[in-house]
C-alpha cells in the first residue's frame, strides 16, 4: 500500500506523464502536419490576451493570402512549454513557431539584449521607431545561424512594479523577492535598485504571488487581468522602467523550406499584424486598468522615475562596452 506522499508522488508522476504524452503527442502530429504545411506557434499568454489576438489576425492573414494554402496553429497557454521549452522545442525541429519576448531571449540571441536596458526609449514613438527601422529588422535577423529568425515585434508596453505595497522609490524594493523573467539583464536591474530577483517562468508567477514565493513582479498592465495577477498583487507602482516588445520568431529550417511567395505571404501577415496589434495593445491597456481597478481593486500610483533611472544607469553604460549589443543600442539611441 502506498503511503500518503508515496501516493501524493505517484499521482504527481501520472500527471506529469499524461502532460508529457499530449505534448509529445501534438508534437509528433506536427511532424506529420509539416507536410500540409499546418505550422504549430506556441506562446505564454491566454486567448484574451491582445498578443494571442494579434497572431490570430496573423495566422487568418496568411490563410487568407494563400488562398487556404498556409495554416497556422496557434496553442496558447504555455501548453506546449514555457517560453525557454518552446524556444528548444523549435531549435531541435519540434516547433514550427514560438511567440517571446526580447527580455528572455537574450539567452538565445544576445542581440536581443538591446531592448533590455531599463529607460532606453523615451517614448512610443521612439519605441516604434526602432522596432520599425533598421535596427529592428537587424535585431530580428541576428540569430539566422541559431535555427530561427524574427519575424516581427508585438508592442508589450511598459514594465512597471506590482506588489502588495507601493514601490515608490527604489528603496522601497529593500528585502522584496521580485519575480523577473529569466534574463540575466533583468535580475541585474533588480539587484542594482536593490531588491532580490527571482526569476521564473510566467505561467508560475499567479501562484508564487499568491502563496508569497515572491513578493511582487514587474510587467505591463494587462497581466493584472489576463492573467488575473490583480487579484494577487494590487498596487501598480507606474515607474516603467523598460519597453522589451514580444517577438514572433519561425525555425530557418520551417522558413528556408517554404517557397518564396509563401514566405513574402507569411511576411506581409506578420507586418500586418504588427500594425493590427499598434491599436488594439493601446485600447486593451487601458481596458486593463479599468477592469483591473474596478473589479480587483487595483490601485495605480505614480512615481518620480529619477531615483529608478539613476538606479540602473550602470546596465546602459555596460550595454554600451558590450559588443554584442553595443551598436544596436547606439543606433536605437540615436533615434530619440
Ligand atoms: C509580458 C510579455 C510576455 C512575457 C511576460 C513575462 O507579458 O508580453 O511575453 O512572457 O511579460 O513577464 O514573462
Amino acid at each position: 500500500m502506498l503511503n500518503r506522499v508515496d501516493s501524493k508522488k505517484q499521482h504527481n508522476k501520472i500527471k506529469f506523464s499524461l502532460s508529457a504524452l499530449v505534448i509529445v503527442t501534438t508534437l509528433f502530429t506536427s511532424a506529420t502536419a509539416f507536410a500540409d504545411a499546418t505550422l504549430k506557434l506556441s506562446h505564454n499568454q491566454d486567448k484574451n490576451h491582445p498578443v494571442h489576438l494579434s497572431m490570430q489576425f496573423m495566422a487568418d492573414e496568411a490563410k487568407r493570402l494563400s488562398d487556404g494554402g498556409i495554416k497556422i496553429r496557434i496553442y496558447p497557454n504555455s501548453q506546449l512549454g514555457t517560453q525557454r521549452e518552446s524556444m528548444e522545442l523549435m531549435q531541435n525541429g519540434a516547433l514550427d513557431m514560438v511567440k517571446s519576448n526580447a527580455s528572455e531571449m537574450e539567452s538565445f540571441e544576445p542581440a536581443y539584449g538591446a531592448f533590455n536596458v531599463p529607460y532606453l526609449f523615451t517614448d512610443i514613438d521612439h519605441y516604434y521607431r526602432a522596432l520599425e527601422g533598421e535596427v529592428g529588422k537587424e535585431i530580428l535577423q541576428a540569430s539566422k545561424d541559431k535555427g530561427f529568425i524574427g519575424l516581427t515585434y508585438y508592442d508589450a508596453g511598459a514594465r512597471s512594479f506590482y506588489a502588495k505595497k507601493p514601490i515608490n522609490t527604489p528603496a522601497d524594493l529593500n528585502g522584496l523577492k521580485i519575480r523577473v523573467q529569466p534574463s540575466p539583464t533583468a535580475v541585474k536591474m533588480i539587484e542594482l535598485m536593490g531588491g532580490a530577483p527571482t526569476p521564473l517562468a510566467y505561467g508560475e508567477l499567479y501562484t508564487a504571488l499568491q502563496q508569497g514565493v515572491v513578493d511582487g513582479a514587474e510587467n505591463n498592465p494587462t497581466a493584472l487581468t489576463t492573467a488575473r495577477h490583480g487579484e494577487v498583487a494590487n498596487i501598480f507602482s507606474l515607474d516603467e522602467h523598460t519597453m522589451i516588445p514580444d517577438v514572433l520568431l519561425i525555425s530557418s529550417t520551417v522558413w528556408d523550406g517554404l517557397s518564396p511567395e509563401d514566405q513574402k505571404i507569411i511576411q506581409q501577415a506578420a507586418d500586418a499584424s504588427m500594425q493590427h496589434h499598434k491599436t488594439l495593445w493601446q485600447e486593451m491597456t487601458a481596458a486593463s486598468m479599468k477592469e483591473a481597478e474596478e473589479t480587483m481593486n487595483v490601485q495605480f500610483v505614480t512615481v518620480e522615475k529619477k531615483p529608478f533611472q539613476d538606479a540602473v544607469k550602470p546596465i546602459r553604460d555596460e550595454a554600451i562596452n558590450n559588443p554584442a549589443i553595443a551598436e544596436y543600442v547606439k543606433q536605437i539611441e540615436a533615434l530619440k
